[in-house]
């Protein structure tokens, strides 16, 4: 049964658009897989241990479980507030967790697939990463960090028994990694050469124990992606929902989802996730989003100014899934006022009113009468196959582009048959336009709606009816529309 996953965001940031980015895509797809009837399991939340967050709670002259209730409840709170329908929120200081990632550990420990060694290198606290000497650039870890030399006794995982494996793995399973691209610097990686590498910590201590040695705790990533085990209950059977059918990630830490975690989910012995998708980064006006640089995007900004459905809109449609892509005010006004306002709003706008006017809200019958209607509705009618297949995909924009297509073609078909020159003439074809309309705009409602809930509520609401997903007889009376979209002025 569908399983989604975000990353588990880090608490120590406040979010940003970066997490709003990736948390309504999987909204979105877990939204669809319900829609379909199917039962669903989406799942987010926050990554709390390691070094940073420790550094970061003494900063701030608090505990680290303080801080991390604290961050934590924010990125709770924006889930709530980008109305994502998510099915549990984890965090990895919970109890549930502790006990799972243990007992994955235990099981790594039980195939063998980790011993006991000696870590020495550059460590980046920021990046939670050690590098090699040939990593480092002018003395810096490659995102610029600053590194410092460590050594200190470390359990390792045998990753570099796994190559091999992952590359036929990889071969046989063309949809494991998307998009293709950044599959194709996984393969490279791993054809590089795998390093065993280093999976416990003694050098700070907030983080869960590496059962039977206390000194150790396990190194954040081991026992971060663990909790997408976590939350289906494991060691208890997981089956219901594992594999996942697709972690999102961002490309930033592909490498860890698709290489990385595959081993360790192969020496204990249980299925690979079905696919790793990975997405690109947003710049701001152009530059690359920094705190440094003053210019991240708070989500709740965005909301403020143009609505939660349009941000929604925006952020899935203005550039492919999978792609880095640029936020400007420009664009995002564009969209909202174009797409939305003109496009989609006025069509329902246009269409209900005419209806509540001309024809006491009342529908007629919406069978198509001539080969233009057919021509017009009958494509229509595949259009949640259509949705799904590109859903598998992750291919949201394409999902939208196509719904959208098909409101052009409403508006071209509502300016072709122009029914308020009908009104005098011939009242019953007007009515049947209007009717035809009428379908048209419950059939694209009703695949919009995982990307945008709330203005697709008002439209059915508008329409008279919960569903959308069964057509509307003659006779069935809609309500009186509102505009659904506020225009953007200035910038
Ligand atoms: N805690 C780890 C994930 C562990 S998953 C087992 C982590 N957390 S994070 O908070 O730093 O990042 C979460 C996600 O936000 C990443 O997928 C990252 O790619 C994404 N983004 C951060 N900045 C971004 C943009 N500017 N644009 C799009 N996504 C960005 O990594």
């Amino acid at each position: 049964m569908p399983y989604i996953t975000t990353p588990i965001y880090y608490v120590n940031d406040k979010p940003h658009i970066g997490h709003a980015y990736t948390t309504i895509a999987c909204d979105v797809w877990a939204r669809w897989q319900r829609l379909m009837g199917r039962e669903t399991f989406f799942l987010t939340g926050t990554d709390e241990h390691g070094q940073k967050v420790q550094q970061s709670a003494e900063k701030a002259g608090i505990s680290p479980q303080a801080f991390t209730d604290d961050v934590s409840q924010r990125f709770r709170d924006l889930a709530n507030d980008l109305d994502i329908s998510h099915d549990d929120f984890i965090r990895t200081t919970e109890p549930r967790h502790h006990q799972s990632a243990q007992a994955f550990w235990q099981k790594l420990v039980d195939a063998g697939a980790i011993y006991e060694g000696k870590y020495a290198g550059w460590y980046s606290v920021k990046d939670e990463q050690y590098f090699a000497d040939n990593e480092i650039v002018n003395g810096k870890a490659p995102s610029g960090h600053a590194v410092e030399w460590l050594e200190e006794p470390s359990y390792f995982f045998r990753l570099s028994d796994y190559g091999d494996r992952l590359l036929k793995y990889i071969a046989d399973n063309p949809d494991f990694i998307a998009p293709e691209s950044r599959k194709n610097e996984v393969i490279a990686f791993i054809k590089d050469g795998l390093q065993d590498l280093s999976i416990s910590r003694t050098s700070f201590n907030w983080g869960i124990k590496v059962p039977g040695d206390d000194k150790h705790v396990m190194y954040v990533w081991i026992e971060a992606l663990s909790n997408y085990l976590t939350a289906l209950g494991y060691p208890r059977n997981i089956e219901k929902f594992w594999p996942a059918d697709v972690h999102v990630v961002g490309k930033d830490i592909l490498r860890f989802h698709a290489v990385y975690w595959p081993a360790f989910l192969v020496s204990a012995d249980l299925p690979l996730p079905k696919r790793i998708f990975a997405h690109g980064w947003w710049t701001n006006e152009g530059q690359k989003i920094s705190k440094s640089l003053g210019n991240v995007i708070d989500p709740y900004d965005l909301i403020e100014r143009y609505g939660l459905d349009p941000v929604r809109y925006f952020l899935l449609r203005e550039i492919p899934f999978g792609n880095d892509g640029n936020f400007s005010k420009e664009a995002i006004k564009k969209r909202v006022n174009s797409d939305l306002a003109n496009d989609y709003g006025n069509l329902c706008q246009r269409v209900l009113a005419m209806i509540v006017k001309n024809c006491d809200g009342r529908l007629s019958d919406c069978t198509p009468q001539t080969q233009d209607d057919s021509d017009f509705i009958a494509p229509l009618e595949q259009l949640p196959q259509e949705v799904d297949a590109l859903m598998q995909k992750q291919a949201f924009h394409k999902v939208l582009e196509l719904i959208w297509q098909h409101i052009s073609n409403a508006n071209r078909y509502i300016d072709a048959q122009a029914p308020w020159k009908l009104k005098k003439t011939d009242p019953v074809r007007m009515h049947a336009i209007l009717s035809i309309l009428v379908d048209a705009i419950r059939r694209v409602t009703f695949v919009t709606q995982p990307f945008m809930p709330n203005i697709t509520a008002q439209i059915f609401q508008q329409l008279n009816t919960d569903s959308g997903n069964t057509s509307l007889s003659a006779g069935h009376k809609i309500n009186q529309p509102v505009p659904l979209f506020q225009k953007i002025e200035g910038d």
